[in-house]
C-alpha cells in the first residue's frame, strides 16, 4: 500500500526578474518525515520554503496537500494548513560592548 505524500511541490519554478531562483523543482514529504534541504548559497532553499509557507508565490508549478492542488497565498493560509516556517536569525544575541 502506498501512502500519498502530505506535501508535494511539483515543477516549481521561481523567477525574480532575470534571476531563475528555482527551475522545475520537485519536493515531496510524507507524514512524519524529516528532511534536510542542502545546497550552496543562492541555491534556492529559502525561496522553496518561502513558497511552501505562502510568503512567495511560484512563477509556475503546483503544490499539493494530501493529494489536492492547493494555493498557499499567504503565510496565514499556510499556518491554517499546518505549515510553519522558523526563520534563521543571523544574529541571535547582542554582543556586549
Ligand atoms: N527577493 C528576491 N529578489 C531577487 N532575487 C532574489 C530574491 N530572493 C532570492 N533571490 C535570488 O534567488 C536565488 C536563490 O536565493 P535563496 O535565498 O533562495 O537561496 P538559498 O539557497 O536560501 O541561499 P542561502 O544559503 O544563502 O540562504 C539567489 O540567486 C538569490 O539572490
Ligand atoms: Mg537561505
Amino acid at each position: 500500500m502506498s501512502i500519498d505524500p502530505v506535501l508535494q511541490m511539483r515543477g516549481v519554478s521561481k523567477q525574480f526578474g532575470a534571476i531563475h531562483a528555482l527551475t522545475s523543482v520537485d519536493f515531496s514529504l510524507e507524514r512524519g518525515e524529516i528532511h534536510a534541504l542542502c545546497g550552496e548559497n543562492g541555491a534556492g532553499k529559502s525561496t522553496l520554503m518561502n513558497i511552501a509557507a505562502g510568503i512567495l508565490q511560484p512563477t509556475s508549478g503546483e503544490i499539493l496537500l494530501d493529494g489536492a492542488v492547493t494555493t498557499i497565498s499567504l503565510p496565514a493560509s499556510a499556518q491554517k494548513l499546518g505549515i510553519g516556517l522558523v526563520h534563521r536569525r543571523s544574529r541571535c544575541a547582542r554582543m556586549r560592548p
